[in-house]
């Protein structure tokens, strides 16, 4: 059985691309279509409705462009969004924060681990949840971080002014002395070198990308959903904002885009025409 149909990836903008070179690694023979939101972005800052009919539009048209997985490679979607909406589709979906809660707590060893993410997530909970149902004994500290999206999508990651706002998120965090940081929100593993410098060696950093990515790729092989035929895979990406502006942050985030359309959300037909079918039985 061979499946070659795309794997779905969506963001508020250049975060899932965190996400989505780790699917590049991990599962090479797979295509993807991605979509940024970049006319939303920043999410973090939004409301909990607003947040769940972007969510929906999005994963609409990733299921009428025919995706057989979903991934959601934003941390405040995988955190808020994911748990309410999922069973309405048919299509299977993964997002970051259960993966990520668990690297976090295998990695601390204090059991003082440090969030960073949106504001969105932060409150959500979901990720202080899913620590502590993990480990009960565990200390969550958390920490809103909302000028870090528009500094990376502005191609400012590597700069002072990005370097000095980690530090100044980043010190409530060293104060509480956690050694493991989960890094919540997909924007943010383009800021690590900051990070870095500011904890040094001792700190943990967790980025969840590769370890949902993992386990993507178990649930995709045991659904039968692999591509297996030889040949180049053919990635796609759409924005709902400029496409030259996310294909220049993404450039100064070495990523070189091809394939880059722009696709509003509210041109899309209502939700109920882009139902998904069932995925195809496998050995069928
Ligand atoms: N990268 C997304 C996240 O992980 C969205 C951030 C935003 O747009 O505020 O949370």
């Amino acid at each position: 059985m061979s499946d070659p149909r795309p794997i779905g990836l969506f963001d508020s903008g250049v975060g899932g691309l965190t996400v989505a070179r780790e699917v590049f690694r991990i599962l090479p023979g797979e295509s993807i279509i991605y979509f940024g939101d970049t006319a939303h972005v920043p999410y973090g800052p939004r409301q909990k409705e607003e947040l769940i009919r972007f969510a929906r539009e999005i994963i609409s048209f990733l299921i009428a462009a025919g995706v057989k997985y979903i991934i959601f490679a934003c941390g405040t979607n995988s955190s808020l969004t994911l748990p309410l909406i999922r069973r309405d589709y048919d299509v299977p979906m993964i997002g970051l924060v259960e993966p990520g809660a668990r690297e976090a707590v295998q990695a601390t060893r204090n059991r003082r681990i440090g969030l960073i993410a949106t504001e969105a997530t932060v409150k959500s909970g979901a990720y202080q949840r899913t620590v502590r149902r993990l480990t009960p004994e565990s200390e969550v500290f958390a920490q809103a971080a909302p000028r870090l999206v528009p500094l990376v999508e502005a191609g400012l990651s590597a700069g002072e002014e990005a370097r000095r706002a980690v530090f100044a998120y980043a010190r409530p965090l060293k104060e509480a002395g956690i050694d493991t940081l989960i890094l919540g929100c997909t924007h943010y593993p383009f800021l690590t070198p900051h990070f870095r410098e500011y904890f040094g060696p001792d700190v943990r950093l967790v980025d969840p990308a590769a370890a949902t990515v993992l386990e993507a790729q178990r649930e995709v092989e045991r659904l039968g959903l692999i591509n297996a035929a030889a040949g180049a895979p053919r990635h796609s990406y759409y924005v709902s904002g400029d496409p030259a502006g996310f294909v220049s942050a993404a450039q100064k985030l070495g990523y070189h885009l091809e394939n880059v359309r722009r696709l509003q959300l509210e041109s899309l037909p209502p939700e109920k025409a882009w139902r998904a079918r069932p995925p195809q039985a496998a050995g069928g």
